[in-house]
């Protein structure tokens, strides 16, 4: 494929999906890439519109809404870059060849719901999974714990993200609680819940895959040093590269995750979510889109995953090695407000080979993630104490 320029009649036009931080960093990387950048969402200000060619705010799970965006803006490529996105329009689209899809309509459409992907991972591909069961109701909650799930589990909407609506249920008297909760938070309201056997890993990991053509036009799977991270209440709160991992372990690791990006198919960057224990390996998630973890990747690859996603969205040749082991530690808003001030960056940016990253959204509140602070060392240990203390510097104000 050629670039064009951009705001010309040769402008290779990229719609990206959902504007947040991520989208923000894939926007930023293909606009060096001379792409001529499209950044939606459902807010205004969005951090990735703020560095887009344009911006657009609409409902991206309304169906009609995404289509006439997609008409007026004729790219030439969409990238979703979050899950709540119509995706029978993506489908439609693709088949129609009015744009491609990253990595694919359907591998949108598939990971967009736990019930699809756990399906295809674990019925489909027979890769090891936490015991899992859907359930529709309370009574079909409970009976799937009963028969065979047992506790502790964890109960999650099948629609949600960064850890909304989860629960680890302890015993019997919790379940009601945590039927609510995922019902309350759940994406589409009146839908199913997944309950799985609690998995007791030694630690997690995202490992990311990068599909893109090779010089003989065929594409390749290529992969990133293992990420290791902390999760807290199902949200990322540290994440650090390279996570040691025994040989075994990382050859297992890379095989499930050559598997499913396999079944996916299409270009980009993969974010596989992997629970270890010894050398035992589970399949726990997979994001067809650069990771929320992988933002480590800012600071410690020759090419970070946003780089990477935007390389192998054009087709082009993608170098995953690492350059340095280092750390990322969330920034959270901590107050709620819009217009928030930051106060301490100068201080946290003494923190030797440290680097920051704050999104610019327009409004905070306690939990929402507002910027993240990077670190290098020289080794994993030193890097996460650096970017923690980087982190804890910041101190947004009302
Ligand atoms: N079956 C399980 N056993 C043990 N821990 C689990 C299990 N399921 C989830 N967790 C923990 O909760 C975290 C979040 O779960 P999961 O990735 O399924 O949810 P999510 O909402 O999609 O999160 P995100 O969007 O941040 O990836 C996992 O990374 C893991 O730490
Ligand atoms: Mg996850």
């Amino acid at each position: 494929m050629h670039i064009g320029t951009p705001h010309s009649p040769s402008s290779t036009r990229v719609m990206v999906l959902g504007s947040g931080e991520l989208g923000k960093e894939v926007i930023i990387a293909l606009q060096r890439l001379g792409v001529e950048t499209i950044a939606v969402d459902r807010y205004a200000n969005a951090p990735g519109h703020q560095v887009a060619h344009r911006a657009h705010v609409i409902a991206m799970a309304d169906g009609a809404a995404l289509r006439r965006l997609v008409e007026q803006e004729r790219p030439h490529i969409i990238v979703p870059e979050i899950e709540a996105i119509a995706t029978d329009v993506l489908v439609e689209v693709e088949r129609a060849g009015v744009a491609q899809v990253i990595p694919t309509a359907r591998a949108a459409q598939q990971t967009m719901n736990r019930e699809g992907i756990r399906r295809l991972a674990a019925e489909k591909l027979g890769l090891p999974t936490s015991p899992y069961r859907f359930a529709e109701n309370l009574p079909a909650l409970k009976a799937a714990i009963a028969d065979g799930i047992g506790y502790p589990c964890v109960v999650k909407p099948v629609m949600s993200s960064s850890g909304k609506g989860q629960s680890i249920v302890q015993g019997p008297r919790e379940v009601a609680a945590a039927w609510q909760y995922a019902e309350s938070m759940a994406r589409v309201p009146g839908s199913h819940v997944i309950v799985e056997g609690f998995v007791d890993f030694d630690y997690e990991i995202t490992l990311l895959a990068v599909r893109t053509p090779g010089a003989d036009g065929k594409i390749g799977t290529h992969f990133c040093a293992p990420i290791g991270h902390l999760q807290v209440n199902g949200d990322y709160v540290e994440s650090w590269q390279p996570q040691p991992m025994s040989r075994v372990a990382q050859k297992t690791a890379r095989e499930y995750a050559t598997r499913v990006t396999e079944e996916l198919g299409g270009r980009g960057v993969f974010g596989v979510e992997l629970f270890i224990k010894g050398h035992q390996v589970w399949f726990s998630e997979v994001s067809p889109r650069p990771h929320d973890t992988g933002m480590v990747t800012m600071c410690t690859q020759v090419q970070s995953e946003f780089d990477l996603h935007a390389r192998a969205i054009l087709g082009l040749p993608v170098d995953t090695r690492l350059a340095s082991p280092g750390a990322s530690a969330v920034i959270y808003g901590g107050i709620e407000g819009r217009g928030i001030r930051y106060e301490g960056v100068a201080d946290a940016l003494r923190v030797p080979d440290s680097d920051l990253r704050l999104f610019g959204k327009p409004e905070a509140y306690k939990r929402r993630r507002m910027g993240v602070a990077l670190a290098r060392g020289v080794d994993v240990g030193q890097a996460r104490e650096r970017a923690q203390e980087c982190a804890r510097r910041v101190v947004p104000h009302a």
